[in-house]
């Protein structure tokens, strides 16, 4: 059978080892880091055609040389990816850049943008033989895990704090996943599985600790790249969790370049955190590599609500290698910042996309603005999975 995709191996992050793709893989075991994909881009440069991409089906899998999944008959699909870029006009004015943008990922099958590293890492484990996964989580990834497992046939194992919302839970356990609600967080949640993972046979979807729920956000880098017509915007300012997006952008646009694909100048990347919960900040503002665990953590965008992320190394050095910064926005910042774009545009961010205009405005406002900036802000998930915070704004 030929491949569909170009993967040749997967590599430890950390020390350069080399692992095999045709296995299933978690994370290194001598440096404890993530082990990321990487592909023939060789090939992928004499063969790949922008416009025969341009001609395949609008979803994330039209780049599928560059994703792990090798054979086509493997792929779990909601129909995700290509979401819509939907431009804040009098933003720009506002705020003295040239333009403003929402990559708006509450539009994907499961309401936010872990469709895309589930999808990815569901229909890779698919393809390995798992049958059976599992997956700590602040909520969203649960959900999403739940409908790929269900779309694949596969138990899930879903364990999220026990005040995510409760949409998100009904999300999980309404497509048949195994929902345990834990007293705590999601650091809390990690240790269950990693307790009873091998007992029960799982295989734990962790971010960052399988390679390819990152190959699946990344199509959020090279989605950009073709929006923008293989050309980038200046900044891209996104809400870090455990951080995945981001790193994952900035791998896509390595390859995008490698490829090349792109003459252009590469964004700055922009991390925003609550200031309930803001390890990477606290790490960038010190000039670190690594971060520390973040202590009582608490904020109302619950999927940035994660203390230590185990790729907080690559997330840091995505910021700093892109000339990029971290902030971190305080609660109420977040809280007027879905009312105001609500009601300035129609769009109703999650807590955790409205964390990303704020964060633009704290940007404004520490002079890191030029007036040619092109921003993109990453609205990562839909406000309709939020009712409490919903109701909270709207109650008189
Ligand atoms: C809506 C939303 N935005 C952002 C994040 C953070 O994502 P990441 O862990 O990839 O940084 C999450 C994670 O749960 C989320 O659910």
């Amino acid at each position: 059978m030929e491949s569909i995709s170009f993967v040749t191996h997967v590599v430890c992050s950390e020390c350069g080892k080399n692992f095999s793709h045709r296995e299933l893989q978690t994370f290194c075991p001598t440096c404890n880091k993530p082990l990321v994909a990487v592909y023939d881009l060789e090939k992928a440069k004499a063969t790949m055609k922008k416009e025969r991409v341009a001609a395949r089906p609008f979803d994330m899998w039209r780049y599928r040389e560059l994703l792990p999944v090798e054979s086509e008959a493997n792929i779990v699909s909601l129909g995700e990816g290509c979401t819509p870029l939907i431009q804040l006009k009098q933003a720009a004015q506002q705020l003295g850049v040239r333009e403003v943008w929402v990559k708006d990922e509450s539009q994907t099958p499961t309401a936010s943008f872990k469709a895309r590293g589930l999808a990815m890492a569901v229909s890779k484990a698919l393809e390995l033989g798992v049958e059976k996964l599992a997956i700590p989580t602040a909520g969203n990834a649960g959900g999403a895990l739940a409908a790929y497992a269900a779309r694949a046939g596969m138990q899930s194992y879903v364990f999220m704090p026990n005040d995510v919302p409760r949409t998100i839970y009904m999300e999980a356990k309404l497509t048949g996943a195994h929902v345990e609600l834990v007293e705590g967080i999601i650091s809390d949640c990690g240790r269950m599985v990693a307790e009873r993972k091998d007992a029960e046979g799982w295989f734990d979807v962790s971010t960052l600790k399988e390679p390819y729920r990152l190959e699946g956000k990344k199509t959020m880098g090279l989605e950009i790249a073709e929006q923008f017509h293989w050309q980038l915007p200046e900044v891209i300012i996104y809400p870090t969790g455990g951080g995945t997006g981001l790193i994952g952008m900035w791998k896509a646009f390595a390859e995008l370049v490698e490829m090349g694909w792109l003459d252009c100048a590469l964004p700055r990347m922009v991390s925003v955190q609550s200031e309930g919960c803001d390890p990477i900040t606290r790490a960038f503002r010190a000039g670190r590599l690594d971060s520390d665990f973040f202590e009582n953590a608490e904020t109302v965008a619950a999927g940035l609500r994660v203390p230590k992320a185990f790729g907080d190394t690559l997330v840091l050095k995505a910021l700093q290698e892109s000339g990029g910064v971290a902030h971190s926005v305080s609660e109420q910042e977040i809280l007027d910042g879905v009312v105001e774009i609500a009601r300035a545009y129609g769009l109703n961010l999650c807590p955790e996309g409205a964390a990303t205009w704020a964060a633009l405005k704290r940007m404004r406002d520490a002079g890191e603005l030029s007036e040619s900036d092109r921003v993109v802000l990453f609205n990562t998930g839909s406000g309709l999975k939020y009712p409490e915070v919903m109701e909270m704004l709207t109650s008189d």
